[in-house]
């Protein structure tokens, strides 16, 4: 099966930030990619600014380092690494002063498409949206790109929209959560929404219940000073797994149409119950050999902020009443995994006898390591002596069912930016679902923080902390084994 290459129009991209450790570790190598894959077609610019002094032709040596290290080493076959270079330069541009701007005016073309990635701190958006209307970059097909955090609360986020939505209108701003670039992500989407199979028994008369795992084995490593002012909740829990949440519970949308797909995403949002404290578990990682604990990593020995959290959620519509979502993410944990995994309600009843035990049909869908999916279905143990049920896996790798295709499969970034430039804002998160999802998880941190709650210590390298198992033990259930 070949992936195809759908081309995009010529396009000026301006990345700023484009000196940064996001655009040098993912946007300028994922467009090196794409440019490889036939997708960048010619007469496309790309252009970095930042304040950092710098002519073209240091910014290439950059950007070619930044491939060489980033870019994954995969074979080019539209051209070479200095044909992509040559689409590349560089402007001194100051997000706050005026400097640069009148010269990457200059550059903007008329007749292609124009984005604007903001691969900046967010107290810098409402800066450039400013500068690029009043230089008169911006025009009413031009878009633009922000990074999270999109907001630290529901007031910052509201405010950031605010800030945006004086120079460009909802259609033009492209919200990304790189979550939902992910291949097994969309392919959620298709499994429910292709199969016949599935979407029947998709509703709380037949699963028992959901979990969402985001498992990391780093620490805050550098990131610390950032990372101790957000914490897992609003790092990770309020996009990455929230986005993941609404894609496995949402109502089918009528067509597979930006405004369609994210109506649905923010009527679950909306739906979320707010969360009882007893089914929230917060941890930070101990020390060990490997390394130092989370609150040596912060450099603040009194910190609350949570390296690790579960909860349990419930959904208050008619399709989820009664089916909880344990979701579980956090930092120095045993295995890098992410998955979701749908677990099935037992067979009303047992044919085999009491003696066949209990077996139950789990989707799980893998996101990393190894992007795929596994069903595992109740079948006989092969043999003499007797009818005695296993559960088997009917496993789909996407490297192995793709072959060696499945390499060429556009990671998150390469595939959000060529939509961006398609205009295609399905993947990108909308500004009413962003605040709608800060006016849920505010109220819970509000919480934690007025109950002075201390998150449990956990050893790095395990599952989370023992009060997380509990959360599952007491509902007799139990989570998935955190494995790469
Ligand atoms: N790194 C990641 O993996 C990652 C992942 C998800 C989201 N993000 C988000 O992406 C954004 C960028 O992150 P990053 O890790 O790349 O940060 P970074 O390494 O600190 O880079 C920041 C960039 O902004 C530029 N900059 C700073 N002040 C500026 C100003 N006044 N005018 C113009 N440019 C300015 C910097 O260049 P100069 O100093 O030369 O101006 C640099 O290029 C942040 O919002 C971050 O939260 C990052």
């Amino acid at each position: 099966m070949v992936s195809r290459v759908i081309p995009v129009d010529p396009f000026d991209l301006v990345i700023f930030g484009g000196t940064g450790d996001l655009a040098r570790r993912k946007i300028l190598p994922g467009l090196f990619r794409r440019f490889c894959a036939g997708q960048m077609p010619e007469g496309s610019q790309i252009i970095g600014a930042a304040r950092s002094e710098m002519d073209d032709a240091e910014y290439r040596r950059m950007v070619s380092d930044a491939v060489a290290e980033f870019g994954g080493g995969r074979t080019c076959e539209a051209g070479t690494l200095e044909a992509f270079l040559d689409a590349v330069s560089y402007v001194t541009t100051d997000a706050k002063g005026d400097g640069g701007w009148v010269e990457l005016n200059g550059k903007m073309r008329d007749s292609t498409v124009r984005a604007f990635y903001f691969s900046v701190a967010p107290s810098l958006f409402g800066d450039l949206a400013e500068r690029l209307h009043r230089f008169g970059l911006a025009t009413p097909e031009s878009r633009i790109v922000v990074e999270k955090p999109f907001g630290h609360d529901l007031e910052s986020a509201r405010a950031l929209n605010a800030a945006l939505a004086q120079h460009f209108h909802e259609t033009q701003i492209y919200r990304i959560d790189h979550y939902l670039g992910k291949e097994t992500v969309q392919n959620l989407m298709a499994v429910r929404f292709g199969n016949m199979l599935f979407e029947p028994l998709w509703n709380a008369q037949y699963v028992d219940h959901i979990q969402i795992t985001v498992a990391e084995t780093v620490g805050v490593g550098g990131r610390g000073g950032y990372y101790d002012k957000s914490g897992a909740m609003r790092d990770m829990v309020q996009n990455h797994l929230m986005q993941l949440l609404c894609l496995i519970a949402m109502e089918p949308p009528a067509k597979f149409e930006p405004d369609a797909v994210r109506d649905e995403k923010l009527k679950v949002i909306r739906a979320l119950e707010p969360v009882d404290w007893h089914h929230i578990v917060r941890g930070q990682y101990g020390a060990d050999e490997n390394g130092p604990s989370y609150r040596e990593d912060v450099e603040d020995p009194k910190s609350r902020t949570e390296s690790f959290i579960a909860m349990k959620c419930h959904i208050s519509n008619w399709r989820w009443a009664g089916t909880p979502f344990y979701l579980r993410t956090g930092k120095r944990l045993k295995a890098r995994a992410s998955e979701i995994a749908v677990v099935f309600k037992d067979a009303p009843h047992s044919i085999f006898g009491a003696d066949a035990g209990r077996h139950r049909n789990v989707l799980a869908i893998r996101l990393q390591p190894n992007e795929g999916m596994t069903l595992d279905v109740t079948i006989k143990e092969p043999g003499p002596g007797g009818m005695r049920l296993v559960d088997v896996p009917l496993d789909m790798s996407f490297a192995d069912a793709l072959g060696p295709d499945a390499e060429e499969v556009p990671d998150a970034y390469e595939r959000l930016i060529m939509d961006v430039i398609r205009g295609n804002q399905t993947l990108f998160m909308r500004g009413d679902e962003v605040e709608a999802a800060w006016a849920w998880t505010d109220p819970l941190i509000a919480g934690w923080q007025a109950r002075n709650d201390v998150p449990k210590t956990y050893d790095p390298g395990s599952s989370g902390p023992e009060d997380a198992l509990m959360l599952m033990h007491r509902d007799g259930r139990k989570w998935r084994e955190v494995k790469a």
